[in-house]
């Protein structure tokens, strides 16, 4: 076994004034075993940087994912996450078999199948935030006006949720998400969106429509304090991070114009950027052996999808953007019995929004130095808080 000395104190990591994975990464991938590294609040943590070691944590039985158990890597107390004893029904902090209950419910709705049906609707958002941009001149901020409504318009039309409160939960959502948010504006943003939510649930009670929480509460495979922590992930994870991924696209896809019109451009700009790096979280709750290094019970695991998709051993070249090659195996979307239910409405969505952006505006650029443009280096998701465009 390998013990490693190294520890980065400064984690996370910040990407160098670009949408590409810190540096360090490659550095840390080039040690033995796993590097340790120092979380704010002064708790250690192992680093994964190697995509089959990233792969084998999120997969094995002995790691869980239960943000209750000591050890769990946590940024702040409560880590922008809530545990599932705080909200039933957050089952992305289950492990099987309790977690299975959940995944199996929803799973029939993110079918590739289900995405296909919701495709007009999809086309339908796009054409209209891509109306309105054209109607208000020949500028605009692409993140305000179009990457984040798109995912915000979608995601709230299939739950059931009012677009009128985008607004509201947008915010929570980026209190839960940011670095910059203290433990107790973390928790009542929390508390917030989940009392908006049990309100709704009431009303859809009352009044049930064509939506994804009126079917579950008629299914009655859940408790309604289950379903709101339910829809309450799928509001959060739906719409800040696709629309980090459509911004970041745009911005990559401007210097790569050869490849405009091109669907593969999707799997590839996935992993180029890989949002979520900091997002699926582990601990040990058995001693583990990962890449060489033991891992002991009660030890917090960091595996950094970025990293992953940045290792030559599985990507070729990893910084190049190569639509071309088959990405289809990178871990934007993790690994395992908790890989993102929502990938195929995201595939979906990003193809939509690059084709009817680039082929309406085919005169569409970037107002701002690349060096200028104010990337999220606050927070769990990498994106970009605006993106000043002009055509
Ligand atoms: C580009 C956009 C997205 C990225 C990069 C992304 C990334 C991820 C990652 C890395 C995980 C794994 C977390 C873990 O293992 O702990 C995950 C899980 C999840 N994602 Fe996404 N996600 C995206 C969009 C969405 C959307 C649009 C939805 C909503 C429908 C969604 C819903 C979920 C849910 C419910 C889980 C938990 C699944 C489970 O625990 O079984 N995501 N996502």
């Amino acid at each position: 076994m390998t013990s490693v000395e190294q520890n980065i104190v400064d984690f996370p990591s910040r990407r160098a004034g670009c949408p590409f994975p810190p540096p360090e990464y490659a550095e840390i991938r080039a040690q033995p075993g796993l590097v340790k590294a120092t979380l704010s609040e002064g708790r250690t943590v192992w680093l994964v940087t190697r995509h089959e070691d990233v792969r084998t944590v999120l997969t094995d039985r002995r790691i869980s994912s239960n943000p209750t158990h000591d050890g769990f890597p946590n940024f702040g107390r409560t880590g922008g996450v809530p545990a599932p004893d705080q909200v039933p029904g957050w089952f992305v902090g289950m492990d099987p078999p309790e977690h299975g209950r959940f995944r199996k419910t929803l799973i029939p709705e993110f079918t590739v199948r289900k995405i296909k049906e919701l495709r007009p609707h999809i086309q339908r958002v796009v054409d209209g935030r891509v109306d309105a941009m054209l109607a208000a001149g020949n500028s605009a901020d692409l993140v305000a006006d179009f990457a984040l409504p798109v995912p915000s318009l979608v995601i709230t039309a299939l739950l059931g949720v009012p677009y009128a409160d985008h607004d509201f939960f947008e915010a929570k959502t980026r209190t839960l998400v940011s670095f910059a948010s203290t433990d107790d504006e973390r928790e009542a943003a929390g508390k917030h969106i989940l009392r908006y939510i049990t309100r709704l649930i009431t009303l859809k009670q009352q009044r049930p429509a064509d939506d994804l929480l009126s079917r579950l509460l008629a299914s009655a495979t859940m408790t309604p304090q289950e379903l709101s922590g339910v829809v309450m992930l799928l509001l959060i994870a739906g719409h800040e991070t696709t629309a980090n991924n459509i911004s970041l696209g745009v911005v990559t896809l401007l210097s790569h114009q050869e490849w405009l019109g091109d669907t593969r451009v999707v799997e590839e700009l996935l992993r180029l950027h890989s949002v979520a790096d900091l997002v699926a979280l582990r601990v040990a709750v058995e001693d583990v052996e990962i890449g060489g290094q033991l891992v002991k019970a009660g030890e917090g695991i960091v595996p950094l999808v970025a990293a992953a998709n940045h290792d030559a051993d599985a990507f070729a070249c990893p910084a190049r953007f190569d639509p071309a090659r088959a990405a289809r195996h990178h871990v934007a979307f993790g690994y395992g019995v908790h890989q993102c239910l929502g990938q195929n409405l995201v595939r979906a969505e990003m193809e939509i929004a690059f084709q009817t952006l680039f082929s309406r505006i085919p005169t569409l650029e970037i107002a701002a130095p690349l060096e200028d443009l104010p990337f999220k280096y606050d927070g769990v998701l990498f994106g970009l808080h605006a993106l000043p465009v002009k055509w």
